[in-house]
């Protein structure tokens, strides 16, 4: 592009985020016919994002043939439309998902997968309106399959994080009877503050096992929404009721879990992983009516997409950090100047 350059945060081979990320500078990519060029002005830094860096559990670690820039979601202004594009114009404002490498301060992506931010939702709240939104919609859904039409107690483990925050909203919003869980007192106090209407448990309670049985009503629960797992996969196994589903949609904690443990067969248990990996099977029609939810959602309840910070690209080192900070409230943002 007319010899100009951008900075993009890029990396060679799977490891440490800390270690692998680097900044380069690079070519902006050229929008195809179909596609829109994005001056990318925020970008969030998700756990999964770091997660993919470093390579998924079980997935072998690679060294690349090219670097790769990391990010799927962020906001910022159409530049350059492509042929056969009709909805967008330049200068338009825009967040898009999912549209690899994000943390670059261009990226092209195709026009339907590119969403107007509604006017008066902010530049943060923009760069957050798709991915957790559409995470919880496939959250929900997954608890709805796994009640069969009879709902009762479902727990979440990282309840204080901003996709936890999104399920406590919904729960209050149609009477889902959640019970949250935490790894700190801190953690709870704050929650219990912020949603007195729900119960919330901490982990670091020596009885916190009990105390999640008194709040599903001793019968357990009947869903377990997890991204936690690891070692504490076997505990959630064990909170829920005969029946059960654990759902596993994160990988926040350490250490495995044996399958076996789980007792699945004598207690009729169901362990289901989801991923909006697989929100693109869903139809255009459903996916169109997935980010109305999430632009609603952007536009009425912006304090439901709480930014932790924001740094420049170049402070990535600093945000990767920040991100994995224990008691971090919120999302951290990677930003960069608009021209
Ligand atoms: N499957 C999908 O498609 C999908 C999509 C989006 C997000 N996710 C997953 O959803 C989870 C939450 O994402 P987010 O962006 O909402 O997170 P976030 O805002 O960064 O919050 C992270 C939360 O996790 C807690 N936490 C961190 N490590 C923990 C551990 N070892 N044990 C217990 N709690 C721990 C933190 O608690 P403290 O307050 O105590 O620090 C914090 O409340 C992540 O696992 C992410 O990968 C999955």
């Amino acid at each position: 592009m007319d010899g100009r350059v951008m900075r993009a945060i890029v990396y060679d081979q799977h490891g440490q985020a800390g270690q692998v990320l680097r900044l380069s500078e690079q070519p902006p990519p050229a929008p195809s016919a179909g596609q829109v060029r994005v001056r990318v002005l925020s970008r969030p830094v998700h756990p999964g994002d770091l997660a993919g860096v470093e390579g998924f559990p079980g997935a072998p670690r690679q060294r690349f043939a090219a670097p790769r820039t990391p990010g799927l979601e962020g906001m910022g202004v159409v530049e350059t439309v492509g042929e056969d594009v009709r909805d967008l114009r330049s200068g338009q404002r825009v967040a898009f998902f999912p549209v690899p490498g994000a943390w670059g301060e261009f990226v092209t992506a195709p026009a339907e997968l590119v969403v107007p931010v509604p006017e008066g939702v902010s530049d943060e709240t923009a760069a957050l309106m798709l991915v957790n939104p559409l995470t919880l919609l496939t959250l929900l859904r997954a608890v709805e399959d796994a009640q069969h039409g009879q709902a009762g107690p479902v727990v979440q483990t990282a309840a204080g994080s901003s996709v936890g925050k999104l399920v406590i909203a919904a729960a209050l919003k149609h009477g889902i009877p959640l019970v949250n869980l935490v790894r700190s007192a801190t953690g709870a106090q704050t929650l219990r503050q912020r949603f007195p209407d729900l119960p919330t448990v901490s982990t670091a309670d020596a009885n916190w096992r009990a105390q999640v049985r008194d709040a599903t009503g001793g019968r357990g629960a009947q869903v377990v929404l997890d991204a936690v797992g690891g070692s504490l996969t076997g505990e959630l196994a064990g909170l829920l009721g005969d029946g059960g589903t654990l759902i596993t949609y994160g990988q926040l904690g350490s250490g495995s879990t044996p399958l076996e443990s789980l007792a699945l067969a004598p207690r009729g248990l169901t362990v289901r992983g989801v991923s909006i990996t697989r929100w693109l099977t869903r139809t255009p029609a459903e996916r169109t009516e997935d980010v109305a939810f999430a632009a609603r959602l952007a536009a009425t309840t912006p304090d439901l997409f709480e930014v932790a910070a924001d740094y420049d690209l170049a402070d990535f080192a600093k945000a990767v950090d920040h991100v994995r900070r224990p008691g971090k409230s919120g999302t951290v943002l990677l930003t960069s100047p608009a021209s």
